[in-house]
């Protein structure tokens, strides 16, 4: 959910008719959200989207909780993982979960995906840790590169093109509401606020079409309830010549979340970027410190006594931390105080600045660790604050 926009070809009135070349109709399809009351976008096919050629085996696509886990600050350590599997979904590893919402790493060995893939449980974001290529879309073709968060909303068709040189790292989110801008920064029709920290400008949409229009053999997997089903067709899903509205993915780029800064210590909510239902994104960039004369900028120690925080280090040096890589995750359990390591609060008095980058999604429900995190547990991690 962004603005409204439009691409391609649509007819000046909705529901009228909308011929082809060769006179036969386009197929209009409404894509809405909360039945007809949230946002929605009215897509025009060459074919009947609903023209499903033959259904195959469902199989199990889930993840588990890892049994007796305990209450534990934990470290995640991924940073070493080159490869999480062979393609996009065999690569995800979820590794903490609700019922709100699941978040992982997935590094896929083949970078271009050849078959198309619709998430019908949640809404996807993905930020791009390392890696650029194309998504495409029935909304058309999406540059994505580094640093990038990239919002799909649920159902969306797509399939991702990475390029083949250098990493590829993606953080993925999936959530059971819809992910959106911050209510708080937004007017009452929708336009970012001037003390947003960022707008318009910075959300990109798709920025043209891709149309295929041969028949053949195309195959969706469908995410839906824990199972991949497999649909496939006699024409490309991405058979749109047009759409408007305002549900598509789109793109925002952590280098364009402009920092807010003050005096003292701005606690996180400064730096959110998403809200969803149950959880929150925040963004930490680059910015400067607080400039009261005695003023601390590590971070005072924390009790979240109704939420778990998960930290996801993207850049940089982190201050308030030690034994932290590129690529670790933290996970501060709410019913736990947590807080900077030993000598980091008197090291940051008269710093002036930081160069961090690093992804935090907050829950309001507590998040359980799966089994495929156990691997990376760092088993010190707890016990860390203990010199
Ligand atoms: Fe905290």
């Amino acid at each position: 959910m962004a603005y409204y926009y439009r691409l391609g070809a649509i007819p000046p009135k909705r529901h009228t008719q909308f011929r082809q070349p060769d006179g036969s109709l386009y197929k209009e399809e409404v894509v809405s959200s909360k039945g007809f009351s949230g946002i929605y976008s009215t897509l025009y096919h060459i074919h009947n989207p609903n023209e499903v050629r033959s259904i195959g085996k469902p199989e199990p696509y889930s993840w588990k909780p890892a049994a007796e886990y305990g209450l534990n600050q934990t470290h995640l350590k991924t940073s070493d993982v080159e490869f999480t599997g062979e393609d996009y979904l065999s690569a995800r590893r979820n590794l903490m979960m609700n019922s709100d919402v699941m978040m992982g790493i997935c590094s896929p060995r083949q970078r271009k995906m050849d078959y198309y893939f619709k998430n019908a449980d949640g809404d996807e974001l993905i930020y791009v840790h390392d890696g650029e290529g194309v998504l495409y879309s029935q909304f058309g073709k999406l540059e994505v590169r580094k640093g990038d968060y990239i919002v799909i909303p649920r159902t969306t068709i797509y399939r991702f093109e990475f390029e083949e040189k250098g990493p590829l790292r993606l953080l993925i989110i999936e959530s059971q509401g819809a992910i959106e801008t911050v209510k708080r920064y937004r007017n009452e029709v929708g336009q970012l606020l001037e003390h947003s920290p960022y707008c318009e400008r910075d959300i990109r949409p798709p920025h043209e079409l891709h149309i295929e229009k041969e028949k053949g053999d195309y195959l969706v997997q469908i995410k839906k309830q824990g199972m991949l089903h497999q649909y496939s067709y006699g024409h490309s899903p991405l058979d749109i010549v047009g759409w408007d509205g305002y549900l598509y993915p789109y793109a925002l780029s952590i280098y364009d979340f402009e920092p807010i800064t003050g005096r003292i210590h701005q606690p996180p909510p400064v730096h959110q970027t998403f809200q969803a239902w149950g959880f929150v994104i925040c963004s930490f960039v680059p910015r400067l410190f607080d400039y009261h004369p005695l003023s601390i900028p590590a971070p005072y120690n924390h009790s979240n006594i109704d939420s778990d925080e998960v930290l996801y280090y993207a850049e940089g040096e982190f201050m308030s931390r030690k034994g932290i890589d590129r690529g670790s995750f933290t996970l501060h359990m709410g019913g736990l105080p947590h807080g900077p390591h030993p000598g980091t609060v008197e090291k940051s008095i008269g710093a002036k600045a930081t160069d961090e980058y690093a992804v935090m999604l907050d829950t309001f429900k507590s998040l359980q660790i799966t089994t495929d995190s156990l691997e990376f547990v760092d088993k010190n991690y707890p016990m860390s604050w203990t010199e």
